[in-house]
């Protein structure tokens, strides 16, 4: 979900630079989109392939390349930026924390920590919070919580607990998140893989005696329409994960949320992270969740996507075989075809292709954009 509230941006001024050396000795030179694709594929590891854009500058909705080319950002960072590109109250949080404590270690408490765990507990209603940094540690701690539990609450034989999982999830890419792939892409050639793991069809869980771990690092926070995604089926999973929105995109901060019965089977060094908890990702997660309350994003997503799935439903169906989603958190299913038709001219491109201007919260997405 962004924000279609188009803060001032003139366009024209917007020139990206970049400053080699030390200030002193500092050169400007702008990058063309060429440098910049050739110097990742030269200096990067080729684990990812990105689409031809050479990005720059973020603000609410909208990405600029580096040569001041506007997008809309409709990926929002893969959920991270929910609230929008560089939300000026996360960013000034960020500002301030910086200056007066960043990182202390677990080894000693710190002043903000218990604010974040206190807010994040009373907003998602839990017991406790356990936080640690990207979205798969999140799940991985999930993953060892339930084990946890499972042994000192439910008696499971030493090494013999389950973890079932949906096929065709993805948590993440750590070992443990690959070993529950359905994905040859992301397990491929990475195993052996962890046991005790174990793949459903959706929909297909039936009555088990199970915890319930509900991984919200994408989904949640306000994209799908509510506040978690599961909140449209009213249930309360045990487990929640979340992480990506939880920071607004400027800082990795990631949360697993249970009450007492599950959180307290992990005692002192049985689990952490350096950075967990630290001060600075705690202040940013307080306003970025702030944020996303007290500007109503949810509710906006869910505004905007009963205007936007009707819209995505009416592409050009040679091209675009459904749309579907919730709020804003939508998927356009693309016929295999026209893979490359798609990537040449963009999905904003298609999308302004089929002639149509859309009104949204007051912002008029023209044609020409
Ligand atoms: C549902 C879900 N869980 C977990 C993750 C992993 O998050 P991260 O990349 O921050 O480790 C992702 C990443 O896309 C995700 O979509």
């Amino acid at each position: 979900m962004l924000r279609l509230c188009a803060r001032s941006m003139n366009r024209n001024l917007f020139l990206v630079t970049r400053l080699y050396s030390t200030p002193a000795a500092a050169t400007k030179y702008q990058l063309t989109p060429e440098d910049i694709f050739k110097r990742e594929d030269t200096y990067g590891a080729h684990n990812y392939h990105p689409l031809p854009a050479a990005l720059a500058k973020g603000e609410g909705v909208f990405v600029w390349d580096v040569t001041g080319k506007r997008y809309f950002d409709f990926l929002a960072a893969y959920s991270a930026v929910n609230q929008g590109h560089c939300h000026p109250r996360i960013v000034k949080t960020l500002q301030d924390q910086a200056e007066i404590l960043t990182l202390t270690s677990r080894a000693f408490y710190n002043d903000v920590l218990g604010e974040f765990e206190e807010f994040a507990t009373k907003l998602f209603g839990y017991d406790k919070l356990l936080p640690m940094n990207t979205g798969v540690e999140g799940g991985e701690t999930a993953c060892k919580l339930a084990r946890k539990w499972g042994y000192h609450v439910k008696g499971i034989p030493a090494n013999k607990a389950k973890i079932v999982f949906a096929e065709e999830n993805f948590w993440g890419r750590t070992l443990a998140a690959v070993s529950s792939s359905s994905d040859p892409d992301c397990y491929g050639e990475y195993g052996p893989f962890m046991p005790g793991f174990e793949l459903i069809s959706y929909n297909d869980l039936g009555a088990l005696e199970v915890l319930f771990i509900a991984d919200e690092v994408q989904t949640g926070l306000g994209r799908t329409g509510r506040r978690l995604c599961v909140d449209h089926e009213n249930v309360r999973p045990d487990l929640v994960v979340l992480g990506k929105a939880l920071s607004g995109g400027v800082y990795p901060v990631s949360a697993v949320l249970c009450d007492d019965e599950v959180m307290l089977t992990i005692k002192p060094g049985q689990h952490g992270s350096t950075y967990g908890g630290n001060p600075l990702g705690c202040k940013v997660a307080i306003t970025a969740l702030k944020v996303l309350e007290e500007e109503k994003m949810a509710e906006h997503a869910a505004k905007l996507g009963e205007i936007m799935v009707p819209e995505l439903k009416k592409l050009n169906p040679a091209v675009v075989k459904t749309a579907r989603g919730k709020g804003l958190m939508n998927a356009i299913e693309i016929r295999p075809t026209n893979d490359a038709v798609l990537c040449h001219l963009g999905f904003q491109e298609v999308l302004t292709e089929t002639g149509q201007d859309r009104k949204a919260n007051g912002y008029n997405v023209q044609k020409t954009e």
